[in-house]
């Protein structure tokens, strides 16, 4: 079983990826489910077939489903969702601006990632393939169980059985009202299905991120930044996917310089996403849609590689924290100290060897951190932070 998940940001290509990676998936016989978790569904478009929020049977071995997170929402949610309304109306906030409060930004997409982890535990496919909205919710759906944390610890501050103690004699002292059993059921499942997800998503063998991007600046950037989300949380990245390059045969004097831009970014791609390997693919003469299309594009983007396969284990930047101090950890094999340069430039930690540049996004923690001591050992790099007065 393996879920690939690709992301990028907008109009990028990720669901023309997608769909052709599922389409050449279950050409290769494995029994693949492409599924949309983007709001804006357009898997129906791309593979010329109508898709529904249901697993819908294209061919043989290939299913296609434009997720509808409602129904998650109400099995996993209902009872917290009734609570925290509840107590927001207590302290007096408007209710439509408690439920509104209720359903917070970000929540459609830790439902969507639930979902996924029932497909993996149904073991109803081989392979699951995940099209993302644009990166900006895929970071906030990949973090969320870390922020549904928080969110829980501030509502649900005390444990279940005190309060289901307490709660007679408490209830009639305190002006607020204290959830009651079922609300703490439903917290406590979702807690085990989050961490049971978060174990999925996180491991190397079964599951792989693919970054889509373009040779533009501002998409590169993004990417950069999401690619640093990623790896902070522990989801691994394996593939990046630089789409709609200019082909050889575009020899018209108008794209000259826009392909000596692409070769430019080619390259700060490397720089940015080393050691995670990189496909190119090119600019089609035509959009990209049905099947037939879908399977060339696939076959041109993986060769002869079988695009399961994991295309990098480990992980590239770690951050750590120990008793206030910081540490980026960052695999350099290759490299003595004596050749390194490094510095910190607004908010990008830069890398410098002979021959080769890293440019990393520093996560807001460490942005306005200043870089106490570097070190270079067993071919990892350890630059420990300094957090400034005001950072
Ligand atoms: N290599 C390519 N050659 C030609 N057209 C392409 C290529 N890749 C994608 N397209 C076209 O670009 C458009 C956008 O692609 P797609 O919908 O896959 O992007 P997306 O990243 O999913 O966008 P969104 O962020 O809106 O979901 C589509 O019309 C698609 O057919
Ligand atoms: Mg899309």
């Amino acid at each position: 079983m393996r879920i690939l998940i690709y992301t990028g940001k907008g109009g990028v290509g990720k669901t023309t990826v997608s769909s052709a990676t599922a389409v050449l998936c279950a050409e290769l016989g494995y029994k693949t489910i492409v599924i949309s978790t983007d709001p804006a569904h357009s898997l129906s478009d791309s593979l010329s077939r109508k898709v529904g929020k249901y697993p819908v049977k294209i061919t043989d071995k290939l299913y296609a489903q434009e997720l509808d997170v409602n129904e998650e929402l109400r099995l996993n949610w209902d009872k917290i969702q009734g609570f925290v309304v509840k107590f927001l109306s207590y302290q007096g906030f408007d209710r439509f601006i408690a439920e509104e409060f209720a359903i917070f930004p970000g929540l459609e997409e830790l439902f969507s990632l639930l979902k996924i982890s029932q497909y993996h535990d149904q073991k109803s496919y081989d392979v699951i393939i995940i099209d993302c909205a644009p990166t900006a919710s895929t970071i906030r759906m990949l973090s969320f169980p870390d922020i549904v944390s928080w969110y829980m610890e501030r509502f649900f501050p005390l444990e279940r059985k005190l309060v289901k103690t307490i709660r007679p004699v408490a209830e009639k002292v305190v002006k607020f009202p204290l959830p009651s059993d079922d609300v703490y059921a439903q917290v406590e499942e979702l807690y085990k299905k989050i961490e049971h997800t978060k174990k999925i998503l996180t491991d190397v063998k079964k599951s792989s991120v693919r970054v889509v991007v373009n040779a533009e600046k501002m998409v590169i950037k993004e990417s950069q930044r999401a690619y640093t989300y990623l790896n902070l949380f522990g989801f691994p990245v394996d593939l990046v996917i630089v789409n709609k390059i200019f082909p050889e045969e575009i020899q018209d004097k108008h794209f000259k310089k826009w392909k000596q831009t692409q070769s430019k970014h080619i390259e700060t791609v490397k720089e940015a996403f080393s050691p995670i390997p990189i496909k190119i693919s090119f600019l089609q003469d035509d959009e990209i849609t049905g099947l037939d299309k879908l399977l060339k594009f696939a076959h041109n983007l993986y060769g002869d590689d079988d695009p399961t396969k994991v295309y990098y284990e480990g992980k590239p930047i770690q951050v750590e924290e120990s008793n206030g101090r910081y540490f980026l950890k960052l695999k350099m094999p290759f490299f003595t100290k004596k050749e390194l340069n490094i510095w910190v430039k607004n908010d990008e930690l830069i890398i410098e060897l002979p021959s080769f540049r890293r440019n990393i996004f520093l996560p807001y923690t460490l942005a306005s951190a200043k870089i106490k001591e570097a070190t270079l050992k067993d071919g990892i790099l350890t630059v420990e932070f300094e957090k400034t007065k005001e950072g």
